[in-house]
């Protein structure tokens, strides 16, 4: 029997701080403690005799004098080593490797130029880089084509792999090997300790992102003398600013950048992780005889990583970039994309916990219409269910939902409600009673179904590792299942870390079997990505694939883009948390997971006006936009403030709805890409070194940036424009500035600092509607922002918004550009990107509006051929260097060409 305590905490309300004693520190985990800390660690050799040869890499034996273990080091496509080491021989048990987080199995490549002498075994990837396998000690450094060091494996030889073993009569206990307690709860390890560990060197750079989820600084910090980061999905109650603690998701990947090379490392393993980050120089060590081969001096700065896990193998990718945007395809490669989202979804979300009732939502769904603020989705948060019971409403406030969902339909909008893994105890609830027949549910040691306490008290957990299980909870979306919705419903999954109330750490115990005997300690940090994977096959299925599914989770794993958007969880109305929403963003999105929001104007305790405006003012800019709020807080319905305050939120999120066709194309090309849709300045301008630990802006694709003011009361901020020799435009006022430079900017409440890049054409739609879909065939206006080289291009996507009929050429994809063609022609071109497209909708561009003209129209035309060119009528704006073609009336989805002649 589990102890039921629920912690007060949980109690809902209350606010305080995080209470760290429900969660551990390394010291107190006793595998990380081990690796962390032990000091005569055995060295690992490769036996040089064991040492082949194959068509795509180099298999060894690694002996140290506790155990051998079976290394494999493979040349996968698109300049990726995987590095993979596990027990030799036949261990006792297998160990658990969380393969679905890879979209599929990775392709191989052959590489080049093998060689092998006593000391060492080389080969030459396609691209030019050199991976060399030093034996004795074991080592992997990896040199870039122009033969520098960049990446090293073991160079501070903290490899360390505890085999399975038969546990001994008199087994000591001391280091927590064989059973540990963490309060009061026990954790049996029946198979004793498994962990894995080893070290990884960037050469060269001083700075590491990625790691999500933490609430803490975009470019990792140095945790030397402190914490590590620590991956293992949390609920965490009131999370805290500015450390390595858990929280809801992981993804165990890491990226390195500097001027000349972007790199990446992905270690592929679901239990508990924790990472040491620490800054030094290569001077000191085995690599300092390297670096000075290499490099000129000795002191290249130097991140070293050091990833600890509870179980598993050793599962490593190192990515060989070169730039960024090659980072982001190979890990997007490895791990999947987000697959192009219902145009709803990017849109305005509002939420609460809780809308009460029918009425309630009638309310609220007019309400956006009578004071003309845009609205996509409304959301129903766990108290719409009959007793916390998914899949079910409440008889009384929901007695008619499909009306309700017609209600919103009608006004192209749509709803969402939540469900959550937890399955209320109850055998008149048939989802309980079902899985608790078919034995469904993740078990205690003892074979019998765990229980923990979540919202609906005393609950069971579906074992979603389990196909058959995913198979039963994607049925219940099904509309024979899942009565009372229609195609306009769409899902919420939370709690899915999964938080157990009762648990150890709030969560599930480590010991707990999983389908394929695997303990939940092999596979936590999957839990929630598992859930996600099935509730998508439910959507995909209910509508026969032909609607493109939205699901929102709070726990993830690396993968979890290819079915899910993600928040960050439970934040605070609280200045700080608007300000970290930044980092947090810009870490999941490099992280592979692009459609991703905090909850606008913080999740627990009452918000201020002011602050309300500016989350609403970020979060027209976050990938994900929504607005929620904890049930104790009082109601937040825009409407509900002064005037100034409605004003300016309704400015904000109708700013968001003009953007709409940019962070759609956005959406788009991610999907094929992997680029990320919110971007860290360095990612567009790696060599611009001012910009690698920048997290006050952001950049939204490669045309805007964004400063979100995240301080009360100020004027003016202050931020910086990155790129050598280029123009950015101030976007409310056209003001020209060049960069690189800091500039200040005035910041009225009504005012977000954007700018756009010279060089780029942003697509907008200027009409403002009640929904996303009433938009669907309005005109564009380009905004084209000349560079100093005089040139703009830019992009734009268009579909229906929520089919898959996209697939089948019910799409448009063209590009703009605009260019210098002669000394006194200027040249504006549409052109299809992808003649597969045959949408070719009602959509014209009614305004093309130029940035930075420096000289002077004498006249404009319009050519749909070499013939009948059309005069077009425009204003020239001198003092801010403007020009405004009105009524250009070119189609979006034909080819024309725009003269301007000086
Ligand atoms: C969790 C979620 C929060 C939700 C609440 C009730 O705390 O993070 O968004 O409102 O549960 O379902």
């Amino acid at each position: 029997m589990r102890a039921f305590i629920i912690p007060l905490i949980f109690l809902a309300g209350l606010v305080g701080a995080v209470d760290r004693s429900n969660f551990k520190t390394c010291e107190q985990a006793a595998f990380c403690k081990r690796h962390r800390t032990e000091e005569k660690r055995p060295e690992y050799n490769v036996v040089v005799d064991s040492v082949k040869a194959n068509e795509t890499g180099l298999n060894a034996v690694l002996e140290s004098s506790i155990n051998k273990l079976s290394l494999q080091v493979v040349l996968l496509e698109d300049s990726i080593v995987r590095i993979l080491v596990d027990e030799a021989g036949t261990p006792l048990r297998p160990r658990f490797q969380p393969l679905i987080a890879l979209d599929g199995e990775p392709k191989q490549a052959r590489p080049t130029a093998l060689e092998s002498n006593p000391e060492s075994a080389s080969f030459v990837t396609p691209s030019g880089n050199k991976i060399i396998l030093n034996y004795k000690p074991f080592r992997i450094d990896f040199f870039n084509s122009k033969k520098e060091l960049i990446v090293s494996v073991n160079s501070k030889n903290l490899l360390k792999f505890e085999h399975f073993r038969e546990k001994p009569a008199d087994a000591n206990n001391d280091d927590g090997f064989w059973e540990e307690t963490f309060k009061s709860h026990k954790d049996s390890k029946p198979y004793g300790s498994s962990s894995v560990g080893v070290d990884i060197s960037f050469v060269g750079y001083k700075f590491l992102y990625g790691l999500p989820e933490h609430a803490d600084t975009v470019a990792l910090r140095s945790t030397t003398n402190q914490e590590p980061y620590r991956l293992y999905n949390l609920d965490v109650f009131e999370y805290e600013l500015g450390n390595g603690m858990s929280l809801y998701g992981a993804v165990p990947y890491v990226i390195a950048n500097n001027p000349s090379q972007t790199v990446g490392a992905f270690w592929l393993n679901a239990a508990e992780t924790w990472v040491d980050v620490a800054s030094s120089t290569a001077d000191k060590g085995v690599l300092a005889s390297l670096v000075d081969k290499f490099k000129a001096s000795k002191d290249v700065p130097t991140v070293d990583v050091h990833f600890i896990s509870e179980s598993g193998v050793i599962d490593l990718f190192i990515l060989l970039g070169p730039k960024p945007a090659d980072v982001f395809r190979q890990y997007a490669g490895l791990t999947g994309k987000y697959p192009l989202p219902p145009q709803f979804s990017i849109a305005y979300h509002q939420c609460r916990w809780n809308y009460n009732d029918e009425q309630d939502v009638a309310q609220v769904n007019a309400g956006f219409d009578e004071h003309d603020v845009p609205m996509d989705a409304i959301w129903l948060d766990i108290e719409h269910t009959d007793g916390k019971k998914y899949f079910t409403w409440d008889p009384v406030k929901f007695a008619n939902p499909i009306k309700m969902l017609e209600n919103l339909a009608s006004k192209g909008r749509k709803l969402i409600t939540i469900s959550d893994p937890h399955i209320k105890k109850d055998d008149n609830y048939p989802v309980y009673k079902e899985a608790k027949d078919q034995g469904l549910f993740v078990k205690n040691a003892d074979g019998s179904d765990y229980e923990g306490h979540c919202w609906p008290g005393a609950s069971s957990y579906l074992d979603y590792l389990n196909p058959a299980v995913r198979n039963y909870w994607a049925s219940q979306y099904h509309f024979d299942k899942y009565q009372g919705t229609t195609k306009d419903l769409f899902i919420w999954n939370d709690m899915n870390e999964p938080s157990v109330f009762s648990g150890p750490e709030v969560t599930m115990h480590k010991d707990a079997r999983h389908h394929g005997d695997w303990e939940h300690r092999d596979i936590h940090n999957i839990y929630g990505f598992l859930h996600t994977i099935s509730t998508h096959q439910g959507l995909v299925e209910r509508s026969d694939k032909k609607i493109r599914p939205f699901i929102l989770t709070r726990s993830f794993f690396s993968g979890s883009q290819r079915v899910a958007a993600v928040w960050t969880g439970d934040n605070m109305a609280e200045w700080s948390h608007l300000k970290a929403s930044i980092p947090m963003m810009l870490s999941l999105s490099i992280g592979g997971i692009p459609h991703v929001g905090a909850d606008v104007g913080g999740f627990f305790k009452n918000v201020d006006e002011n602050l309300l405006v500016r989350w609403y003012q970020t979060g027209a800019f976050s990938p994900f936009f929504r607005a929620h709020a904890h049930i104790d807080c009082k109601r937040r319905e825009p409407w509900l403030y002064s005037t100034e305050t409605l004003n300016a939120i309704r400015e904000a999120i109708r700013t968001r709805y003009a953007f709409l066709p940019y962070w759609y194309t956005l959406f788009y090309e991610h999907s094929v890409t992997g680029k990320p849709i919110l971007r860290p300045l360095w990612a567009e301008f790696p060599e611009d070194e001012s910009s690698y630990d920048e997290e006050r802006e952001f950049l939204v694709g490669n045309g805007l940036l964004v400063r979100p003011v995240t301080e009360p009361d100020v004027q003016q901020v202050s931020l910086y424009l990155p790129g050598k020799k280029e123009v950015w435009y101030e976007w409310f006022n056209d003001k020209t500035r060049p960069a690189p430079g800091a500039v200040y900017v005035d910041t009225p409440l009504n005012r977000i600092p954007i700018f756009q890049r010279g060089g780029t054409i942003i697509p907008i739609r200027g009409r403002a509607r009640r929904s996303s879909a009433q938009m669907r065939n309005d005109p564009i206006t380009l905004y084209v922002a000349i560079s100093m080289k005089d040139f703009a291009n830019g992009t734009l996507y268009l579909d229906d918004g929520e089919t898959y009929d996209y697939q089948n050429g019910q799409f448009l994809y063209w590009g703009f550009t605009y260019k210098k063609t002669s000394e006194f022609l200027y040249t504006i071109t549409s052109k299809n990107l992808d003649p597969k497209g045959e949408l070719d909708p009602d959509v014209y561009i009614e305004k093309i509006v130029l940035r930075g003209v420096r000289y002077y129209p004498r006249n404009i035309h319009l050519y749909y051929d070499d013939y009948n060119p059309e005069n077009l009528e425009f204003e020239h704006d001198r003092d801010q260097h403007l020009v405004t073609i009105r009524k250009p009336g070119a189609y979006v989805s034909r080819e024309w060409r725009i003269d301007i002649h000086t």
